[in-house]
């Protein structure tokens, strides 16, 4: 039996974390749910983003399934990444059947370092000055160049890109960059280049076909996350799953939608893709492809989500989905 620790969280998250169990429901896996708070509803309940009973349950859960944070995102879903060390967010821009988005076929994956980097939160403030600290060490550097070169072999990807900005931030970019370069020759069956993260965004939306894997920072990767959702039909569509040695989370890549919270409009399709990345993630390859081939389906179909240009609400897609897995 495996341990799920859910954390539906604020605003949409709750709504398509709601479509996504009615769909992993339909597939009786030998998973058990618990739910949990955090958020900025919890914040407000018991004067703590992230409450105790949650990063406990979630430290003894196999798997942690998140729907999204608002205003407390840096001390919910940030803090759970550090704290379980799940080092890796993995970030697939992939344009589905039935979408209409700006660049069809499109492939592309983002393996974002998530344990440093800006986001680390040494942020100080004094007399009118603001600083942040951003730390990036060799071994984080390391541990994340490797991953995404070993996600490349496994998926039978070809090129692995890093993202920097080494010729302004000389140490922190320069030692991601160069630790990237020394890993690239560990693999010389993956090509592998380096791009400025600005110059990379002008390729990513003109010329997308030029990525595959895009190894990058932890708060570059937050950014060119959200570009790449948005190549491929937008953030309602794209998945994510955080991986380290003993933890998993999984979590859209989209936060809390508070403009369409509510109204029960929320596309649910990424939600629903982060499951089948967990359903991945414990072996369960045919469970999460019958899920996928559902999700694509019911896409084709043109019964969408008003985001997408259709009418149908979150949990009546979820429902298209379900009746799809029967
Ligand atoms: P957002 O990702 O929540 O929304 C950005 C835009 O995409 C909005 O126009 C929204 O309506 C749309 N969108 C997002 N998910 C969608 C879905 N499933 N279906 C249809 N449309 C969707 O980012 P935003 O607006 O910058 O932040 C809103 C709140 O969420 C903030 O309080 C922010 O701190 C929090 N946030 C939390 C994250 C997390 O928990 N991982 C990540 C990003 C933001
Ligand atoms: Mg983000």
């Amino acid at each position: 039996m495996k341990r799920i620790a859910v954390i539906p969280g604020d605003g949409i998250g709750k709504e398509v974390m709601d479509a996504t169990m009615h769909v992993l429901e339909k597939l009786n896996l030998p998973f058990s749910y618990s739910f949990y708070e955090a958020g900025d509803a919890a914040q407000e309940k018991y004067g703590k983003a992230l409450p105790d009973e949650t990063l406990e349950a979630c430290k003894k859960s196999d798997a942690v399934l998140f729907g999204a944070a608002g205003e407390t995102a840096a001390d919910v879903i940030v803090r759970l990444r550090q704290e379980l060390n799940t080092f890796a967010n993995i970030r697939p821009a992939k344009a589905l059947r039935g979408i209409k988005c700006l660049y069809p076929g499109l492939n592309i994956v983002v393996v974002r370092e998530n344990t440093e980097c800006l986001y680390r939160g040494f942020e100080f403030e004094f007399d009118g000055v603001s600083e942040a600290v951003r730390i990036i060490t060799r071994q984080a550097s390391e541990r994340i160049a490797r991953y995404a070169f070993e996600l490349a072999r496994r998926e039978g990807r070809k090129k692995v890109t890093a993202l920097h900005k080494a010729n302004v931030m000389k140490k922190t970019c320069g030692l991601f960059r160069d630790v990237c370069r020394e890993i690239a020759v560990e693999y010389s069956d993956i090509e592998f280049n380096d791009y400025y993260i600005d110059a990379a965004c002008m390729y990513l939306v003109m010329d997308p076909f030029r990525f595959d894997v895009i190894v990058t920072t932890n708060m570059f990767g937050d950014i060119v996350s959200d570009l790449a959702a948005g190549l491929v039909g937008g953030l309602g569509l794209a998945p994510s799953a955080n991986v380290g040695e003993k933890h998993a989370i999984f979590e859209p890549v989209h936060g809390a939608a508070f403009d369409i919270a509510g109204k029960g409009i929320a596309n649910p399709t990424a939600m629903i893709l982060t499951a089948c990345m967990m359903l991945r993630h414990f072996g369960y390859l045919d469970e999460a492809k019958k899920v996928e081939e559902a999700v694509e389906r019911t896409l084709e179909s043109g019964k969408v989500t008003p985001d997408l240009g259709g009418n149908l609400t979150t949990m009546e897609f979820a429902n298209e989905v379900a009746s799809l897995l029967d």
